[in-house]
């Protein structure tokens, strides 16, 4: 007997309203999707865990670089498996380990898939680690590798608890990146970490300036990678050398990036924005492009890459993890799982 007949009908999450004040409860909705005979070229895959980013959060309350109308089937990432190959796809098993990448709409039990848009997973590894690989891990190896750093510089990074910022630290003591990691509050410097962490609660720039200058003594600091916006990027700006970049890649304060003319004109500071989709969408990054998820595949393998979990969640529950996932001061990414996922939801570590 196949899979597919002892399942229950797979769902599929909706975004049905995108208004800036409703309640996460009442954006979404859960709805049977009957299965669909697939074309030559496409593949079922059956999600195994899904990742709720800032983006799917973004783009629920039209705030997003994309904005599909609605109602839309919502998630940027996540791990699967291949339920079903059409007749034209001869290199994927049943049962083999995929990301999808690009394809959106991954909030599902099931997906119907183009071939080309599955990058196959080594089957060994831990699946809610794959889950969470397609975007911020990229989105920091872009960083730390593309945005201009030179041996011998500094880089700065706020929000560096987050995924994106856990992500940073590892790649940069992979790569030798001399790094300081900037968070709002003290609590979020993990157990035992090593490094050199300042804390920044966004109401003393100069401070922070002055102790990066006393981490960094006379080294250049020429790029600060900014997932806030607002005025933390000027603070970012002025603990730059001169002719030093910042580059804003996300937007968690809500608030326009601010940026202080003496900064842009005398000292020749930088402000440039980043999206990953671009870049990857971008034909001068072809090359880099193709070399970015091996690359980080094989650094899971070897355990440089781990990020944090705070909860899993049944796709069932989509409203109470939504929620859960604009809490701040998390320890983690919240995530989904499908009907063909993974244990019963939990907590912590996985
Ligand atoms: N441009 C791109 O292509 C791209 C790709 C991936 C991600 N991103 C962006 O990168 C950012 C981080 O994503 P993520 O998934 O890594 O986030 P995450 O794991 O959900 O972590 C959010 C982090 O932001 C901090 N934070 C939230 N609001 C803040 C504020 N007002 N001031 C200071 N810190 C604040 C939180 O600190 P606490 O723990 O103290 O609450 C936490 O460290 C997001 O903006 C996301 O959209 C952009």
């Amino acid at each position: 007997m196949s899979t597919q007949t002892i399942l229950p009908a797979p769902r599929v999450v909706e975004v049905i309203d995108t208004a800036p004040d409703t309640p996460w409860a009442q954006r979404v909705r859960l709805r049977p999707e009957p299965r669909q005979p697939i074309g030559a070229q496409q593949v079922r895959i059956g999600m195994l865990a899904m990742t709720v980013l800032p983006a799917d959060l973004l783009q629920m309350q039209q705030r997003y670089g994309v904005q599909p109308s609605v109602p839309y089937v919502p998630g940027h990432e996540g791990v699967a498996l291949v339920l079903e190959a059409g007749a034209e796809v001869g290199d994927l098993q049943v049962g083999q380990r995929v990301m999808p990448l690009g394809a959106g709409g991954l909030w599902a039990d099931e997906r119907v898939v183009h071939r080309r848009s599955l990058l196959p997973l080594p089957a060994e590894g831990d699946a809610l680690q794959q889950a969470m690989l397609a975007a911020n891990p990229a989105t920091a190896w872009v960083l730390l590798k593309h945005m201009g750093w030179a041996p011998g510089q500094w880089v700065l990074h706020n929000a560096a608890n987050s995924a994106v910022g856990q992500c940073v630290r590892q790649l940069a003591g992979h790569l030798g990146i001399p790094l300081i990691n900037i968070v709002r509050r003290s609590q979020a410097i993990p157990e035992g970490a090593q490094g050199h962490w300042l804390v920044d609660d966004g109401l003393d720039a100069d401070a922070l300036r002055q102790q990066v200058v006393r981490i960094t003594g006379a080294q250049p600091v020429m790029l600060a990678l900014d997932a806030l916006g607002g005025t933390a990027t000027q603070s970012l700006a002025a603990c730059l050398s001169d002719a030093g970049r910042v580059i804003v890649y996300g937007l968690l304060s809500g608030q326009a990036s601010q940026i202080g003319a003496h900064d842009l004109v005398f000292r020749g500071v930088e402000v440039r924005g980043f999206w990953l989709a671009r870049w990857f969408g971008d034909a001068a990054n072809r090359q880099a492009g193709r070399e970015v998820y091996p690359a980080l595949l094989e650094l899971a393998r070897q355990d440089v890459l781990h990020m944090e979990v705070e909860q899993v969640y049944d796709l069932g529950d989509v409203a109470q993890a939504l929620a859960h996932a604009a809490l701040p001061h998390r320890r983690g990414k919240v995530l989904l799982r499908g009907i063909h996922g993974l244990a019963p939801a939990s907590s912590g570590t996985t």
